[in-house]
C-alpha cells in the first residue's frame, strides 16, 4: 500500500504547558484536541453512530450526492483534510476528483494509521501521505515529494470548525488558506436547531458523548501522572444561546483538588470545565466569518432538514 506517515504530534512538554495555561483560565478550557488520544478517536466514532447525533450521516449522503458537483467546482487537485478521524467522509470527493494524492491531517497517531490504512484498500491508485499534528500550528504542508507542485484542494467537514471560538476560527481560516496556497477549502458547518434537538445530540442517551468528555481526565492522568477521579465530575451539555454554541463541561460534583503534571488544582463544588463547545453558524454568519478571514462562498450545498451545510470558500482576492 502507497501509504507514508509524517509524525509531528506536539511534544509532551506542550501538552504540559498547555494543560497548565487552560486550567488557569476561567472557565477552565483545554484545547479539544487534547480530546482525542486512542480512545478518544474511538469514543468520537462510536459518538457518530448514535441516533441523536444525526450530523456525520447528513454529511456523508451531501457529499455522496453532489460529489461530482464539487469535483466539477474545485477542478482538479490534491485534497487536503484536516481532522479526517475515522475518514467516513472523503471516498466520494476522492472518487469523483480521481486524485492521485490525499493528505490526511489528524492530531491521533492511531486514527490517522486506520484511516489511511481503510483509504488505501479502497483507492488503491491514490497516494496516501498522513500527517500527525496539531492543524492549528500548521502554516505549510511538510516537505514531501507527492506534496510537490500539486495545486491543494482543503477539506474541512463534520463542523469541526465550531470547536473554535470565531476569533481562533478565523485565525484557522487565514492559515488554511496560507497552506493550500490559492486552492479552496470545502467546509461542512452544521446550523443552530432547536435547543432540545442540539443538546441530545451531544448529550445522547447512551452515555457515549459523557464518556468522550471524562476520557480527557483518564488522557491527561496517562500522560500527565494525575489523579482526576472521573466520577467526580458529571457531564453537562447545555445551548448558550448568546455565543449561539454547544458548550459540553464536567461539571465538579464536590470541592476537590486535582493534581496533574506536579500542580494541584482545586476545584469548588458545582465548578465547570468546558470539555468542548460547538458554535452553529447561520448562513450570514458562516458568510461574515470566512469574509473575516479573506474568503468568499462560492457555492453552498445543504441537506433537506437544512441541519448541515458545504461551503466551497475561494480566496477573496
Ligand atoms: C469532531 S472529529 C471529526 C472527524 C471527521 N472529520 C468527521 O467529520 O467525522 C475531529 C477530528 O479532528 C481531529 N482533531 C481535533 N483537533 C485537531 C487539531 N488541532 N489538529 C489536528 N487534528 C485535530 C480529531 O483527532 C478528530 O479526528
Amino acid at each position: 500500500m502507497n501509504i507514508t506517515l509524517l509524525n509531528l504530534h506536539p511534544p509532551p512538554a506542550d501538552l504540559a504547558r498547555l494543560v497548565d495555561e487552560g486550567l488557569r483560565r476561567s472557565p477552565r478550557q483545554l484545547p479539544a484536541w487534547m480530546l482525542y488520544d486512542a480512545e478518544g478517536s474511538r469514543l468520537f466514532a462510536e459518538i457518530c453512530r448514535q441516533p441523536e447525533y444525526t450530523l456525520t450521516q447528513r454529511e456523508i449522503t451531501l457529499l455522496e450526492d453532489h460529489a461530482p458537483a464539487i469535483a466539477a467546482a474545485t477542478g482538479p487537485g490534491l485534497v487536503v483534510e484536516f481532522g479526517i478521524g475515522n475518514a467516513r467522509k472523503v471516498d466520494p470527493l476522492l472518487t469523483a476528483l480521481g486524485s492521485s494524492v490525499f493528505a490526511a491531517l489528524d492530531i491521533s497517531l492511531s486514527a490517522l494509521e486506520e484511516a489511511l490504512s481503510g483509504l488505501a484498500a479502497r483507492h488503491p491508485k491514490t497516494a496516501m501521505v498522513g500527517i500527525c499534528c496539531d492543524h492549528t500550528r500548521l502554516q505549510q504542508l511538510p516537505p514531501h515529494p507527492a506534496l510537490e507542485k500539486q495545486r491543494r484542494i482543503g477539506f474541512f467537514p463534520g463542523s469541526s470548525l465550531g470547536n473554535f471560538t470565531p476569533e481562533d476560527a478565523v485565525h484557522f481560516l487565514r492559515n488554511a488558506r496560507q497552506l493550500l496556497a490559492g486552492g479552496p477549502l470545502l467546509l461542512g458547518l452544521d446550523q443552530p436547531r432547536e435547543p432540545a434537538l442540539m443538546e441530545a445530540a451531544y448529550d445522547d442517551a447512551a452515555g457515549v458523548s459523557a464518556s468522550f468528555a471524562r476520557n480527557l481526565l483518564q488522557r491527561l492522568n496517562r500522560d500527565l501522572q494525575g489523579d482526576a477521579d472521573p466520577a467526580q465530575f458529571r457531564y453537562q451539555a447545555s445551548w448558550q444561546p448568546q455565543q449561539q454554541r454547544i458548550e459540553m463541561a464536567l461539571i465538579s460534583r464536590r470541592d476537590q483538588t486535582v493534581h496533574l503534571a506536579g500542580n494541584a488544582w482545586f476545584f469548588r463544588n458545582g465548578e465547570a470545565w468546558i470539555t468542548e463547545h460547538s458554535v452553529k453558524y447561520s448562513p450570514m454568519a458562516a458568510a461574515a466569518l470566512v469574509a473575516r478571514a479573506g474568503w468568499r462562498i462560492e457555492r453552498r450545498w445543504e441537506d433537506l432538514h437544512q441541519q448541515i451545510a458545504l461551503h466551497l470558500l475561494l480566496p477573496a482576492d
